[in-house]
């Protein structure tokens, strides 16, 4: 049999320029997504660099991910430390990281338990699988309703693409069904489900990111809180991308003052490291006992290390209070973007750092990329017609300016589609 042998014969960490690189992904990276044409390579705070050097503003922290910015001195620092004395020994062993982890978290999002996992689709699964698990303890059977809302984005893995609210994400997927999709915002209609609908749970999401940055309208969440509770459903809050402080708060859902039964987290939470987590209230620890859920990697002890060190950071450098007053001037910036622009922005919307810039009908927010890529600029855009910041946590003032600059630049570049 041929010996295993690295494809790149010869200096495997020999730098190959860009084109190279690039054809060889067209060559072997499948091709579910379309990332843009240059690679990057480096990073420090909200700054990235391309293999050939080019310098870019990162605003969007790859979706909300790089909460304290790139290469972070504390937070790399810390992954090496950890990555020198202890990786991974399963759930089966406890690890010290983890369960100092537990407890920092707990404690910042006034939750009790914590259930960890590698990504926020997992983390939603883990929420969706509590809330049937929980009415199968309670009534005998799992064939109770989540009710879930229209332009909610949850994950891919098949769970979380059922809870999700865009039909175009499960073309040719299905649904593992059991969910009941309603009007984002819209208390009227979740209170209007008749009394025989066996509703076992609500999901939501405090700001719809993926959908397009809505926020839900005030007292919305509190609502849902009395209708869980009336109902005797789960309200599990999926605060994937708000949570770990993005909007100013630790948790979007303590804006409003509410306690959820469990809320799902990831991105922010490992800072670029991968980590999820469920975090539920006392009164559901039993419902996930022994061998009914679990992840091999959930909670391992450099995961732990690096998100144990992200809450740190945050903490040390005030990031929740940034995150609010910053998010505040990007508003007012965006705000004057729109006001001298209104041919082609109808509003700003969103809350702290997640905000998004509403183009009008015509526009296509995806097709704006490239132009502010060009200006080194990185956003995303959320939903079809909004350009989502998200930027790191750490990002400052100038940034954000040099990113709305750009914007003003490209605006009266773009033609509406008829
Ligand atoms: C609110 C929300 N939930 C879940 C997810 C899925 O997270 P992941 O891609 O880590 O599975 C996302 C990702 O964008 C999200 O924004």
């Amino acid at each position: 049999m041929k010996p295993f042998a690295m494809a790149a014969l010869g200096n495997p960490t020999m730098a190959l320029p860009t084109v190279e690189l690039l054809a060889l992904a067209q060559k072997h990276l499948y091709g579910n997504y379309r990332p843009a044409p240059f690679v990057l390579h480096s990073g420090r705070g909200a700054e990235v660099f391309d293999t050939d050097g080019k310098r870019y503003v990162d605003l969007c922290a790859g979706v909300a991910v790089c909460a304290v910015g790139h290469a972070h001195p504390k937070l790399t620092a810390r992954i090496a430390e950890q990555a020198a004395k202890l990786l991974h020994v399963s759930n089966y062993f406890f690890n010290d990281e983890n369960i100092l982890l537990a407890q920092e978290l707990t404690a910042a999002s006034r939750m009790d338990r914590a259930l960890f996992c590698n990504s926020g689709a997992e983390a939603n699964e883990a929420l969706f699988k509590l809330a049937r698990r929980s009415a199968w303890l309670k009534r005998g059977d799992s064939e109770g309703v989540i009710v879930a809302f229209h332009n909610a984005f949850h994950g891919r893995t098949m769970g979380a693409l059922s809870m999700g609210g865009t039909p175009k994400y499960r073309e040719g997927f299905g649904s593992i069904g059991g969910v009941v999709h309603l009007a984002f915002g819209d208390l009227g209609g979740v209170r209007g489900l008749p009394a025989d609908v066996p509703v076992i749970g609500v999901v939501v999401e405090p700001v719809q990111g993926e959908g397009g940055v809505f926020p839900a309208p005030e007292g919305f969440l509190r609502g849902l809180r009395a209708f869980c509770t009336d109902r005797g459903a789960l309200l599990l809050v999926d605060e994937v991308q708000t949570g770990i402080g993005r909007t100013g708060a630790f948790l979007a859902c303590h804006h409003e003052g509410i306690e959820a039964d469990a809320v799902a987290l990831a991105k922010g939470l490992g800072g670029g490291f991968p980590i999820g987590a469920m975090l539920t209230t006392e009164a559901h620890a039993q419902v996930l006992t022994p061998g009914t859920h679990g992840s091999t990697y959930g909670g391992n002890a450099l995961a732990s290390a690096a998100s144990r060190t992200v809450l740190e950071i945050i903490a040390e450098e005030n990031l929740l209070e940034r995150a609010a007053t910053l998010g505040n001037s990007l508003s007012e910036m965006l705000n004057d973007v729109a006001r001298a622009f209104p041919e082609h922005c109808e509003l700003e919307r969103g809350s702290g750092l997640l905000r998004g810039l509403v183009l009008r009908e015509g526009f296509v927010a995806r097709d704006v990329l490239p132009k502010l890529q060009a200006k080194g600029i990185l956003l995303t855009a959320a939903g079809d017609r909004v350009l989502r910041f998200s930027p790191p946590l750490v990002v400052t003032e100038s940034l954000l300016a040099e990113g709305v600059d750009a914007i003003r630049q490209v605006l009266p570049t773009l033609t509406a589609a008829a």
